[in-house]
């Protein structure tokens, strides 16, 4: 049985190059710059979750950042899930706590930047479907 655990990489500070390495795996990038971006999370924000296996591997990370739009709002960036465990729902369950996580700090909105390819994915009833390659914004919750 695998037991899981979500928890702010600030308070779990042991994780820290592991996480590092995971997100690097996805998006290659020096080490010393990715860890001091993951060495500013703190309670007040930016926030870095960290899914946690069996209490000892970092499987997955989520990023959460204070973004004013007129009001407290948050943005979820460098959303990842390891390889290996990708397709078993655990990239939705870091989403759900996330929104947990940023509803019990106060923030009612927060904003994801989607992916994909603009043209080649609005289906005929105008609904998007997710591929790749290009940025936009998308408020899942309001
Ligand atoms: C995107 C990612 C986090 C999904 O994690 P996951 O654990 O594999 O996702 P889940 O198994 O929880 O799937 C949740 C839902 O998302 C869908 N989904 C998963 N990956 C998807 C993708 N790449 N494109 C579109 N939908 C996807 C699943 O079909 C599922 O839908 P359902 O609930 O209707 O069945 C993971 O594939 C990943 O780390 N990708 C590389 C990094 C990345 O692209 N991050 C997002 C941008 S920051």
């Amino acid at each position: 049985m695998e037991f899981l655990q979500v928890c702010p990489i600030h308070k779990s500070k042991q994780f820290i190059l592991e996480c590092c390495d995971l997100i690097n795996s996805e998006w290659p990038r020096s080490k010393a710059a990715r860890l001091q971006s993951l060495y500013m999370s703190s309670d007040k924000f930016p926030t870095s979750l960290v899914l946690i296996l069996d209490e000892q591997q970092v499987v997955g990370h989520v990023k959460l950042s204070e973004i004013k739009l007129g009001g407290d709002e948050l943005m979820i960036e460098t959303m990842i899930i390891h390889r290996e465990h990708r397709g078993k729902g655990w990239g939705k369950l870091l989403m759900e706590e996330a929104e947990e996580y940023a509803q019990r700090s106060g923030f009612q909105t927060i904003y994801v930047i989607l992916i994909f390819n603009l043209e080649s994915n609005i289906q005929g009833d105008g609904t998007i479907k997710l591929m790749d390659h290009n940025t936009s914004w998308l408020q899942i919750k309001a």
